[in-house]
């Protein structure tokens, strides 16, 4: 029998009942091919802060490295605790503590989902967004500019580089507000090469880079250099620009257009959000903060929808795909093709439907539907899926 232990944080709100719907999809798919799954749990999240005033400490991401092959995340965000507090003091920390610096983000309409696009339908929404995420306006650097003199020192400490800016501030005005956004080449470089070598591995012939680099002249057109000069390599894919706005009426009107989007942090937040909903909800939208050589992290893109809580009723389909990626990453390809497979078959007979799909499945009857799926599926060919784990 072979094994994988997978670090869990389950997190608030809806965060918990999704994941252990996944779970238990996970599982099963696993145990079909002969692995064990050993889950390591972890409590953060907004209860956790509030009960303990910890967020998540550097012994708990060295216990991580240490023991798990990859994290599996619900969701953070609880009305109790200040917006940004759980963001950047776990989510954000664990994104940049692993180097995870692609967030990967497929946006594909699966049979048996409606879209709000008219006339669209799944051989037209199936792109994936390749969202940096360490850098740009992420870096949590800013700060509040009283009238008169302001001298702070801020800093940005990465494996990649350290950077220190002292900043001297005269305001002779009113009080402001300013944040600062970086794109290194380094950290531009491996993400866009990511996105390349995924369009190649998978046959597709075109990458979108997004950005606004005809406003945030600086740091986009040091992205756009990086594009140009990584899109050498790849002679059989063709590059494009998109600024994002742009890009945003574009992914409505004609998203058959896209293969695979490139884009800063914060414009990849935006965008993947309306991908979410153009694949049919946030309840159908996974995604994978990803380190290549380290430890990746899987959660649906989705929210903690306090409301929700505890109600059973919200879509896990997002967090079951997110676990499917998860094996994926994990090397457990066969176990992700069953998962995924399962999630396709349950939707296209559509008996399971959950409130946001207009139906009254519960979250854990949707759960059991994939489950039972998973375990009803015909064996299919190994030399076909190949089990490389
Ligand atoms: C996401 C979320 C996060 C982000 C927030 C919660 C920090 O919106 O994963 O898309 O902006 O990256
Ligand atoms: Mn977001």
């Amino acid at each position: 029998m072979k094994k994988a232990r997978i670090a869990v944080i389950k997190g608030d709100g809806i965060g918990p009942e999704v994941i252990n719907q996944g779970m238990r999809v996970i599982e099963s798919a696993a145990s079909r091919d002969n692995l064990s799954i050993d889950w390591v749990e972890y409590p953060h999240g907004a209860d956790h802060y509030l009960r303990t005033g910890e967020l998540i400490n550097e012994e708990t991401l060295k216990d991580i490295k240490k023991k798990c092959e990859a994290i599996y995340l619900g969701a953070l965000g609880d009305p109790l605790v200040k917006p940004g507090v759980l963001e950047h003091g776990i989510l954000l920390k664990i994104r940049f503590y692993f180097e995870q610096y692609v967030n990967l983000r497929p946006i594909k309409l699966l049979s048996g989902v409606e879209t709000p696009l008219k006339g669209k339908g799944p051989k037209d929404i199936d792109f994936t967004v390749v969202r940096e995420n360490t850098e740009d306006f992420y870096i949590g650097l800013g700060g509040r500019i009283r009238p008169g003199k302001n001298s702070t020192r801020l800093e940005v400490m990465r494996e990649l580089y350290k950077l220190k800016f002292d900043i001297d501030i005269d305001n002779t005005g009113d009080e402001a507000a300013y944040q600062l956004g970086v794109i290194s080449r380094k950290g531009a470089e491996r993400v866009v090469r990511y996105s390349f070598d995924f369009a190649s591995s998978r046959s597709l012939k075109k990458v979108t880079a997004v950005d606004k680099a005809n406003v945030l002249t600086e740091m986009y057109s040091l992205w756009r250099a990086v594009v140009e000069e990584i899109s050498m390599s790849y002679p059989l894919i063709e590059h494009e620009f998109n600024f994002v706005d742009a890009v945003t009426m574009w992914l409505l009107k004609k998203p058959e257009h896209y293969k695979v989007i490139v884009a800063p942090n914060m414009f990849g937040d935006i965008i993947t959000d309306l991908g979410a909903m153009i694949q049919g909800g946030m309840g159908f939208a996974p995604g994978a903060n990803i380190n290549p050589d380290g430890i990746s992290m899987f959660e649906p893109i989705h929210g903690s929808a306090p409301k929700f809580r505890g109600k059973d009723t919200a879509n896990p389909i997002a967090a079951i795909w997110s676990g499917a990626m998860m094996m994926e990453n994990c090397g457990h390809k066969k176990t992700a093709q069953r998962i995924v497979s399962a999630i396709e078959s349950v939707l296209a007979e559509g008996k399971a439907r959950t409130q946001d799909m207009g139906g009254n499945s519960s979250c854990s009857g949707m759960g059991a539907a994939i489950c039972e799926r998973v375990s009803e599926m015909p064996e299919t060919d190994k030399a076909e899926t190949g089990e490389d784990g």
